[in-house]
């Protein structure tokens, strides 16, 4: 069953075995220059998809048009109707209690005990009431992570949400995610640029170039994943190389 919200973007909802995402011909031109020329995607429910490309290939263009923030676009957009996005900057609301950050945009009325499940969720649960400009990087960035699971989303749209933090915190944002995601069992889209975070998370890889998906390949990796895990470096490899890195010769 599909619903119609307007413009060209439709939500459906329907048995596992449809997609959770099918795009088809999606084209978004910004003054005549496509950004997004004719790309076709399809994401399977469930499934941990990361997206990489280089600076000012699309990506973010992308995860708009899935999040229903663009509708400015021809082709063909089914997205599941709960999805939730996180950006790179967690954009919290200074003014607002973080608790009412995590409610903030959801219909009816939500109660503080919502929010303080999902902050639990992300071990936040003790900043409840804190304001958002007393949270550490990584604490602002859980709390916006905690405003996407609120709406438990059949699609979590990231975008580069871990490339403020420090390296330390990243790793712990990474395994929270993948966390996250095993126990919900949503459809995730990741966009990054760090093809090793791709690597630990991702069911799947996809290299966007020329508006569209140039390159995709399965991570057959088991879980969980470390760096230098047997079969990641070749994947490294060849993702660099479609991201057109060369990478530099091994020392001996
Ligand atoms: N609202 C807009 N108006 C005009 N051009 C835009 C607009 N939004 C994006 N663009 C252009 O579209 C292209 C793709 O932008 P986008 O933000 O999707 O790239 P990206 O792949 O996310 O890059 P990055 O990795 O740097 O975040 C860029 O050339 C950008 O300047
Ligand atoms: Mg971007």
């Amino acid at each position: 069953m599909a619903t119609d919200i307007h413009g060209p973007v439709s939500t459906v909802e329907g048995p596992a075995a449809t997609p959770a995402v099918r795009v088809e011909g999606l084209t978004r031109a910004f003054d005549g220059r496509p950004v997004i020329d004719r790309l076709d995607l399809t994401l399977r429910p469930g499934e941990f998809t990361a997206l990489l490309g280089r600076s000012g290939c699309g990506k973010s263009t992308l995860l708009r048009v899935l999040a229903g923030l663009d509708r400015d676009i021809s082709g063909t957009v089914l997205v599941p109707k709960r999805r939730a996005v996180a950006f790179q900057a967690p954009r919290l609301m200074p003014w607002k209690r973080v608790w009412r950050n995590v409610l903030l945009g959801l219909d009816g009325r939500p109660d503080r005990a919502l929010a303080e499940r999902a902050l639990n969720e992300v071990g936040l649960g003790h900043r409840s009431g804190a304001w958002p400009k007393t949270l550490s990087g990584g604490e602002a960035q859980r709390a916006s992570l905690a405003r996407a699971l609120v709406r438990e989303p059949d699609l979590l749209l990231l975008d580069e949400p871990f490339g403020a933090l420090d390296a330390l915190t990243r790793i712990k944002a990474q395994r929270l995610v993948a966390e996250l995601w095993q126990r919900r069992g949503c459809a995730v889209l990741l966009v990054t640029h760090d093809v090793d975070e791709a690597l630990l998370l991702a069911d799947r890889a996809l290299v966007m170039r020329d508006g569209v998906i140039a390159y995709e390949t399965p991570v057959g990796l088991d879980r969980p994943r470390a760096v230098g895990d047997p079969g990641f470096g070749p994947l490294r490899s060849r993702l660099l190389t479609e991201l057109g890195v060369d990478e530099p010769a091994a020392s001996s």
